[in-house]
């Protein structure tokens, strides 16, 4: 199969892992199910749904669920492709907190966020798209 098939089915399979742990968000307080699922650069995939808290603050999106995921299972470096799903009119795209820990473990142009409802994907990004500038690990050295 030719890379960019490959990698359209890729796509297809996120978005219905995707779509497939949204039954699972723990969301009491929003009423808000995200699902998301991403492969990463060894061809791992990872899905997580967002977990709400009663302090609010202890919320985790479902994006950086798939992604510590990915990470502590098999120490992920690099995110490939990332899917979101929302049940929203409007898909939503990652919050700001997701953005950097996508940056942490992405690619300016390689890591490709895809915005999607339950039916399809809608719009993609490139990490640089949606966190252009990003600080990052090498501004620590
Ligand atoms: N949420 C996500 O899971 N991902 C996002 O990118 C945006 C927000 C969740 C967090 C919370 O459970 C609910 O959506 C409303 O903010």
């Amino acid at each position: 199969m030719r890379k960019k098939n490959k990698e359209l089915q890729q796509i297809k399979i996120l978005h219905k892992e995707a779509v497939k742990v949204l039954k699972n968000a723990y969301s009491p307080y929003s009423k808000k199910r995200v699902g998301s699922s991403l492969i990463t650069e060894k061809g791992h995939i990872f899905s997580g749904c967002n977990i709400e808290n009663a302090s609010y603050g202890g919320t985790v999106c479902a994006e950086r669920v798939a992604i510590f995921k990915a990470v502590s299972e098999t120490a992920m470096k690099q995110i490939r492709h990332i899917v979101v799903v929302t049940e929203e009119k409007k898909p939503w795209t990652p919050c700001g907190f997701c953005r950097q820990v996508i940056a942490e473990f992405g690619h300016p142009t390689k890591t490709q966020i895809h915005i999607a409802n339950r039916e399809k994907i809608v719009e993609t990004f490139s990490l640089g798209e949606l966190l252009p500038e990003a600080f990052q690990k090498s501004d620590l050295k």
